[in-house]
């Protein structure tokens, strides 16, 4: 992976952890953040020595908490669209990316925040940590996907109220709700966590960990048929070695030896 200014990014045994590094800002996403983890998210689809991620924030305080204000505030019509759709594409390419994301939250995630862990496929988070799309109290509203997410995520009628109230909700609320998969006790025992969930995930066949997300991500996609898509899915595991390996391997009775291929 290339250097970066305002994220860190290490790569552990095939995980990479990418950090969002402004903590005296609260890790507020400005657009030089949101251009570089496109940047590094480009490197977990590319790198063949990433099979994952893991996105989380500096400091004991914030994943994010939020976009930038100072940056918001400027917006104009014409700027504003390109400014929610360049945000969009990114977290969109989270939420596409073959291989498994965790959010691992450690602190307030509002706004642009929430929307960048709801974009990621699970959510674990230290029992601190605040969840919330507050964008009314600034007069506007969530513009990284936030509006779609959200409803899919706790439903219509919660996200609803979350999004008309600005109210936050705390990290065990959200797991209640089903915002979040994990809460735990500390920022430690969060990545910890994170890491046994993508080590688990990532112990399975690669091509069918991104089928599975493709297809769910077909459910919430009205222009695909999701149960097409899952049924081409479906065909194209039956082609690969790994398949054949993970169902030799079951008959045989032993482990699995996938390959990715
Ligand atoms: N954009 C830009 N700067 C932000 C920010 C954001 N979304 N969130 C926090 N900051 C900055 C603050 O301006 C402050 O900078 P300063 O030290 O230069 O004054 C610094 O981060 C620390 O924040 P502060 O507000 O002093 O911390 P706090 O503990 O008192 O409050 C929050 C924490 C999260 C409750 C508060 O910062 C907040 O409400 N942030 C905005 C949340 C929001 O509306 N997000 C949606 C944006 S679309």
């Amino acid at each position: 992976m290339s250097d970066y200014d305002h994220l860190k990014v290490q790569i552990n045994d095939a995980v990479a952890t990418i950090t969002i590094d402004r903590e005296d800002k609260l890790n507020a996403l400005n657009s030089a953040i949101i251009k570089e983890l496109k940047q590094a998210m480009q490197a977990v689809y590319d790198d063949p020595q990433i099979n994952a991620a893991i996105i989380t924030g500096q400091g004991e305080k914030a994943f994010a908490a939020g976009a930038d204000i100072s940056e918001i505030a400027v917006l104009n019509e014409m700027n504003g669209r390109s400014y929610a759709e360049s945000g969009q594409e990114v977290f969109q390419m989270i939420e596409n990316s073959p291989k498994p994301v965790v959010a691992a939250v450690n602190g307030y995630a509002l706004g642009g925040g929430c929307e960048l862990a709801m974009a990621c496929h699970i959510r674990v988070a230290v029992k601190s940590a605040t969840f919330g799309q507050p964008e009314v109290n600034l007069g506007t509203i969530p513009g990284y996907g936030g509006t779609q997410r959200l409803c899919q995520l706790i439903g219509k009628a919660r996200a609803l109220e979350m999004m008309l109230t600005g109210n936050t909700v705390d990290a065990l609320l959200a797991f209640e709700w089903g915002l979040v998969n994990h809460v735990t006790e500390s920022n430690e025992e969060m990545m910890e966590k994170s890491r046994q969930l993508l080590d688990k995930i990532t112990s399975k066949a690669p091509r069918a960990l991104s089928m599975v997300i493709n297809c769910v991500n077909a459910a919430f996609d009205a222009d695909q048929n999701g149960y097409q898509t899952e049924a081409n899915s479906f065909a194209n595991c039956c082609k690969t070695q790994d398949f054949k390996e993970g169902t030799a391997a079951f008959l045989e009775k032993r482990p699995p030896k996938f390959t990715g291929n």
